[in-house]
């Protein structure tokens, strides 16, 4: 699997997800099987650049390559400056935000409202991989379906950004007016892949290695992108590879190697994010992770109280030595639920 002349260890993508995805989520998915991830999105605002959120967005100082980011925005000189603006500062493939259905995106035309005026969408990708393509960066682009179910034009405008220079399409099966309800549909991604002679990756309610499967069948795509599915169980990817590659399902992990990387995990957000901020934003990681596990809801309910590293460090220790006593592999749910978070529907127009 490539990305223009890069290549890549496989195709299980991490979604970009805003204040999800950042370098150690990022990290750690990577460690724990993804084959790429891509920044959560930076705004082509350069007035904003300074700022603290998006100089961490900016920071990927030990990830892993390649480094990808992605941008947002409407005007097509300002997309290229923040393409020109993020390749300095160590971006090695450049993504177009068309897919997400932030309010704020949106508000501004950005984001996937873009998708319902084409000729603007086509000369931001146009000026986009005329500032990157110097450089030899390739360019990605992220949609949805389209804008409404009446306007599903994934297939048009992924035609239209291939001979503009793409080397990459991700398709979220869902319109924008969807935001993140119902279910996601395959088709429309499947017939971007069949018009399309760049990869393409299949995204939406990729959940588990038989959903994977059945997704790579019907859409007959390149690659598999997941978001929400990882918050809380990165490990997903190496669960998906490993069946995807065997045809056996690997075993739940040891409760103590969720510990770890948990732990791990713990230590590289708070160095990003600094001990204040870090505590805060950690808890819905916690929580992610400790959701569907016995005895988690109400653990999650202390954690949330906890104001310092040290003591939410060590009641997520103590947490996960208590169930590896009864469960040394980890408890599975029932299903995995793949419903929106809070966040995302905070999001959400
Ligand atoms: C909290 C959250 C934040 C998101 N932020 C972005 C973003 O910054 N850029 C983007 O293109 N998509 C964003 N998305 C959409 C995801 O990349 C993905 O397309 C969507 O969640 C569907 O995939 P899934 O069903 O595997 O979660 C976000 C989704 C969530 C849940």
């Amino acid at each position: 699997m490539k990305i223009g002349p890069i290549e890549l260890p496989n195709n299980l993508f991490v979604a970009p997800m805003a204040g999800v995805t950042d370098r150690p989520f990022r990290q750690l998915c990577k460690r724990l099987g993804a084959g790429y991830a891509v920044s959560e999105m930076v705004t082509s605002k350069r007035e904003l650049w300074a700022s603290l959120k998006t100089s961490r967005r900016l920071d990927h100082s030990g990830e892993s390559a390649p480094v990808a980011v992605q941008i947002a925005g409407v005007e097509p000189a300002a997309m290229a400056d923040a393409a020109r603006y993020n390749i300095d500062r160590g971006a090695q493939i450049i993504d177009i935000n068309m897919g997400c259905p932030a309010k704020k995106v949106c508000n501004v035309f950005a984001g996937s409202a873009l998708m319902s005026n084409e000729p603007l969408a086509l000369a931001i990708v146009e000026a986009v991989v005329g500032a990157c393509a110097p450089r030899n960066v390739p360019v990605t682009l992220k949609l949805r379906t389209g804008r409404r179910e009446s306007e599903r034009n994934a297939v048009a405008l992924a035609r239209a950004a291939e001979r503009a220079g793409v080397a990459l399409v991700t398709v979220h099966g869902r319109t924008r007016t969807q935001g993140f309800s119902g279910s996601a549909e395959y088709d429309t991604i499947a017939a971007v892949k069949a018009a399309l002679r760049i990869p393409v990756v299949a995204n939406g309610d990729i959940d588990s290695p038989a959903k994977a499967r059945a997704v790579l069948r019907a859409t007959g795509a390149d690659a598999l992108m997941i978001g929400r599915a990882a918050q809380g169980r990165p490990w997903i990817f190496r669960e998906i590879a490993h069946e995807l590659a065997t045809g056996t399902p690997l075993p739940p992990p040891a409760t103590m190697a969720v510990r770890g990387w948990l732990l791990e995990h713990l230590h590289d957000h708070y160095a990003l994010h600094g001990e204040a901020s870090g505590v805060r934003s950690a808890r819905k990681h916690i929580g992610w992770a400790v959701r569907a596990l016995p005895g988690g809801e109400a653990f999650r309910a202390v954690m949330n109280t906890l104001d310092h590293c040290a003591a939410q460090v060590e009641a997520v220790a103590m947490f996960f030595d208590a169930l590896a006593l009864r469960h040394p592999r980890l408890p599975q749910p029932a299903s995995v639920a793949c419903a929106a978070n809070d966040d995302a529907l905070a999001l959400v127009a």
